[in-house]
């Protein structure tokens, strides 16, 4: 790309072809949400000013980040933030991109929920905070607590505490439910979405994933289950009677996690995400 003069049609397709020759997926979306970013103007009224020329200034800047997305550095990291139900989410690599498949997981819950619901809320595996704190953002009066084993996930996830503005609902430890086995406390709802990709799965992924989500928060032994297994050895001493179990897991891993859940939990049942993959499976104690 050159720094000639150009209009914001033109740079978004100029972007656009060089983000196809690198194999990105979503190009032309990826081009307009990084002209956006750098020319402050939200996506549409990139379409309103189409035939205007970009400021000279931008245009180094926009070709400096089009070309850093070509090398597959997630447009999310880029853009430094993430969108996740309703919530403005810092994003880097201390964490795992919060994804759209959670956002159901989220809505799913909720669907559950009155929402005067003023109960106390775990999400195991919290990285970012994505999780508890989109659900504690709906549930006015909801406590939360969000545990990871990585130190660097929970600094992200209490910069986003403080950026929610819902502070004093939540709060954010450490804890390693392979390692430490026991957990203390008593919560009426209890969510995860754990590690559950299978080695082969992981060499597979696309280097946005490969090379810049922890591999900590993606890979499982046992075939993607180990972490699945290792917390229904967890949940049932700390999960309240009659409180909800919510997993989302990988690929075909439906029908096993239904058996393995249905030997400690009641009513369990497995959901889609909205593409039609059986993506969760919940069940209450
Ligand atoms: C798939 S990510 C989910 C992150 C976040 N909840 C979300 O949905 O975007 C899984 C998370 O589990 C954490 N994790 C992996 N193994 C763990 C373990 N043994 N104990 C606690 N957390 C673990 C990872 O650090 C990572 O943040």
């Amino acid at each position: 790309m050159k720094d000639d003069r150009l209009t914001y049609g033109e740079i978004i397709e100029k972007s656009k072809d060089f983000l196809m020759r690198k194999n990105v997926p979503s190009a032309k979306c990826d081009a307009e949400w990084i002209v956006s970013l750098l020319t402050n103007k939200r996506r549409m009224e990139l379409y309103l000013e189409f035939d205007n020329f970009v400021p000279h200034e931008q245009i180094s800047k926009i070709r400096d980040m089009v070309v850093k997305r070509g090398t597959r550095i997630p447009l999310q990291h880029l853009l430094g933030s993430v969108e996740f139900c309703s919530l403005e989410l810092k994003c880097d690599d201390r964490a795992l991109i919060p994804r759209s498949e959670t956002e159901r997981l989220v809505e799913l819950i909720i669907e559950r929920y009155d929402l005067n619901f003023s109960g106390k809320i775990l999400d195991l595996g919290t990285g970012s905070g994505a999780i508890v704190l989109a659900l504690c953002n709906i549930l006015k009066f909801a406590h939360g607590t969000g545990m990871d084993c990585s130190k660097e996930s929970l600094s992200l996830a209490r910069e986003n505490l403080i950026l929610s503005g819902i502070d004093g609902r939540i709060e954010f430890k450490t804890f390693d439910w392979l390692e430490e086995k026991e957990l203390e406390g008593s919560y009426d709802l209890v969510v995860s979405n754990p590690p559950y990709l299978s080695i082969q799965e992981w060499e597979q992924a696309q280097p946005e994933v490969k090379l810049h989500d922890p591999k900590h928060a993606l890979v499982s032994k046992k075939g993607g289950l180990q972490h699945i297994q290792g917390l229904m050895k967890i949940v049932p001493n700390i999960l309240k009677d009659g409180g909800y179990f919510c997993l989302e897991i990988g690929l075909g891993q439906a029908e096993e996690t239904k058996t393995i859940m249905g030997e400690s939990f009641k009513n369990v049942e497995v959901l889609k995400d909205l593409t039609g993959v059986r993506r969760f499976v919940f069940g209450r104690n």
